[in-house]
C-alpha cells in the first residue's frame, strides 16, 4: 500500500524533539509491509544536509499560498522524501517554527498551510510526481491542514491524524482565513473554529478519518480539563464515536547498547564495565567530579511540560543524597538561565551543557544511572525508553506514556503528583536501591529487555490502515 507520511521535522534533517524520531523511524519500520514516503518542508537544514534532491514535480499557487516545486531526495537506506522547495517560504536561518530566538515566524500559517496544501495536491494526483498515496498520515499541528484540504477537494483518500502534543494548536487569525484558501463553513465549533479564531491542529482532528495520539493514557487524559488543552469536549466526542485511539510509540534498532556508535563504549547486562567508561566520559565532560556517586540525567527540551522546574528543587536532595545531576537541554531562556544557576551553585556536583547533539544525549542515557523525567504531561515520551534500554533508570511522573511504559519499582520509578514532595520521595527510592547493586542490576535487566522496538509497535498502525483502507473499498463496492 502507498502511504504519505507529512511532517515538519524529521531526525535524518532537522529535529527539535520527538517527532522527529518518530516521523524518521515509523515510516521505515513500515516500508517491510507498505510504500511509505515522506513529505517535508525544504528548510535550509533539509535543502543543504548533503543528500541529493531531483526535483520531480510542481504545485500552482492557490489563494495567497505560493507555487513551489517537490524535490525527492532518496536516503541511503531506501527512504523517500518528497522535499517542498519554497524558498520564500523555508529556506531561512533558526528552527522549524522560528528564529531559534524565542519568536515563532510571523508567516507560520502559510508556511504550514502550503505543507498541508501539497500534501492534499499529492494524493489527488495533481503534483505531477507519478506518485499518490492511498492514505495520507499527517502528523501535529504543522501538518493540520492536510486532512482538511483533502476533504475541501473532495477526495475520497483516507486520511489519519496523530496529535503528538497537543498543547501546540498552530492557532491563527480569522484573518488568515482567505488567503490560506479556507472555506467559510470551515469556521465553526465542530470544525476548525477555536475560541473566535482558527486552529491547525483542531482541522487535523475535525477531518481525518481516524485521530491517534501516541499513548493509551494520553489519548484518556486529553478528554478531561486538566489535559485537553481546551479541545477536551470535542475529542471527548471523536473518542465516543470511536474515532480517538492511543498508539504507543516504539524506538528504532539503532538503540542497541552493545553497538551503538554513538558511545564511549559498548555494554551489556553481562558486562558493566563499559555503561561505567561513559559514565566516565559525561563526568568529564560536564566537568563532575571523578566518583561513583549515583548519576542523575536530565536530556529535554527545557520548557514547562518536562517540569524542570521541579527538578531544580529536587536537585537538593539528590545533591545532599550524595548524588550527581548532569543536565543536557534547550528551550525557554528564563529556564536555561535558571539551569546554569543551579550548575553554579553545585560546582562538581551539577553540571549543565546548554544546548543538544546526539552523541552527548546517547553517552548519558548509557552513562547514567537514573533519567528524570518529572513531565507535567507526556503524550508519550521517547527518551525514558532510550534510557531503560541503556539501563539508566526513569524517574517519572506517571502521565501519558511514561506510565504506559516504566513499571514502578521494576524497570523505573514513578510518582503521582506533579509536586516537589511527590517527586522527592521517588528520588530518594531511587537513591536507596543504588546503595543495592543486585537490586539496581536486576532492574537495569528488566529495564533494557523494556522491547519497545518499533518493529513490534508498527502492529496496530498496520491495522489501522488495513481498516481504513478495507472501508474504503467497501465505500466504493
Ligand atoms: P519531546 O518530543 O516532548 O521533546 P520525547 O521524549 O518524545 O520528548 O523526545 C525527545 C527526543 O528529542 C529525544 O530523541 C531527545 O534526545 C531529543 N531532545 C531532547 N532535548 C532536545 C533538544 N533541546 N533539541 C533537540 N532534541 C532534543
Ligand atoms: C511530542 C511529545 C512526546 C512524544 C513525541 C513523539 O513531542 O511531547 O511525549 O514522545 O511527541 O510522539
Amino acid at each position: 500500500r502507498k502511504i504519505l507520511f507529512v511532517t515538519s521535522e524529521l531526525t535524518d534533517l532537522v529535529k527539535t524533539g520527538g517527532l522527529a524520531d518518530v516521523s524518521a523511524a515509523l515510516p521505515r519500520a513500515l516500508g517491510a509491509r507498505h510504500d511509505v514516503r515522506v513529505l517535508i518542508p525544504g528548510y535550509s537544514q533539509v535543502v543543504n544536509s548533503g543528500h541529493a534532491i531531483r526535483m520531480v514535480g510542481s504545485l500552482n499557487s492557490y489563494a495567497e499560498i505560493p507555487g513551489c516545486r517537490i524535490g525527492r531526495m532518496d536516503m541511503p537506506d531506501g527512504l523517500i522524501i518528497y522535499v517542498l522547495i519554497c524558498p520564500e517560504l523555508y529556506e531561512r536561518e533558526g528552527s522549524p517554527y522560528g528564529d531559534g530566538q524565542g519568536n515563532d515566524w510571523p508567516d507560520n500559517p502559510v508556511r504550514f498551510a502550503r505543507l498541508g496544501l501539497a500534501a492534499a495536491e499529492i494524493a489527488a494526483g495533481t503534483a505531477c510526481i507519478r506518485w499518490a498515496p492511498e492514505l495520507v498520515h499527517a502528523h501535529d499541528w504543522p501538518a493540520g491542514l492536510t486532512p482538511a484540504y483533502m476533504r475541501w477537494r473532495g477526495l475520497n483518500t483516507p486520511s489519519v491524524f496523530t496529535i503528538h502534543n497537543l498543547a501546540y494548536q498552530g492557532n491563527i487569525d480569522m484573518a488568515q482565513r482567505r488567503p490560506l484558501g479556507i472555506p467559510v463553513e470551515a469556521c465553526d465549533p465542530e470544525r476548525m473554529e477555536f475560541y473566535g479564531r482558527l486552529s491547525l491542529l483542531k482541522a487535523g482532528i475535525a477531518y481525518a478519518n481516524r485521530v491517534t495520539t501516541v499513548s493509551a493514557t494520553y489519548a484518556e487524559e486529553i478528554t478531561t480539563p486538566e489535559f485537553g488543552c481546551g479541545m477536551e469536549g470535542f475529542l471527548s466526542m471523536k473518542a465516543r464515536q470511536g474515532l480517538l485511539s492511543g498508539l504507543l510509540n516504539g524506538i528504532d534498532e539503532s538503540w542497541e547498547p552493545q553497538s551503538d556508535p554513538y558511545l564511549v563504549s559498548g555494554f551489556s547486562a553481562r558486562n558493566w564495565s563499559g555503561k561505567e567508561a561513559n559514565a566516565d566520559y559525561v563526568r568529564e565532560t560536564f566537568g563532575l567530579e571523578r566518583c561513583q556517586a549515583p548519576l542523575f540525567a536530565v536530556v529535554s527540551r527545557l520548557v514547562h511540560q518536562k517540569g524542570v522546574d521541579l527538578t531544580l528543587d529536587v536537585a537538593h536532595a539528590i545533591v545532599e543524597g550524595g548524588g550527581q545531576l548532569a543536565i543536557l537541554g534547550q528551550g525557554d531562556h528564563h529556564i536555561e538561565d535558571q539551569v546554569r544557576q543551579l550548575a553554579a551553585q553545585y560546582p562538581g556536583r551539577v553540571a549543565a551543557h546548554i544546548g543538544f547533539n546526539e552523541t552527548d544525549a546517547r553517552r548519558l542515557f548509557a552513562g547514567s544511572d537514573f533519567l528524570l523525567m518529572p513531565s507535567r504531561y507526556e503524550p508519550c515520551g521517547l527518551s525514558q525508553m532510550y534510557a531503560q534500554r541503556y539501563a539508566s533508570l526513569p524517574v517519572a511522573r506517571r502521565t501519558g506514556g511514561l506510565a504506559d511504559s516504566i513499571e514502578d519499582g521494576i524497570t523505573g520509578f514513578l510518582f503521582n503528583e506533579p509536586d516537589v514532595a511527590s517527586y522527592r520521595q521517588a528520588v530518594q527510592r531511587a537513591l536507596a536501591i543504588h546503595q543495592h547493586p543486585q537490586l539496581l542490576s536486576a532492574m537495569r535487566c528488566r529495564a533494557m529487555a523494556g522491547g519497545f522496538f518499533w518493529r513490534h509497535a508498527i502492529e496496530p498502525y498496520d491495522t489501522l490502515y488495513r481498516q481504513l483502507l478495507g472501508e474504503r473499498r467497501e465505500v466504493r463496492l
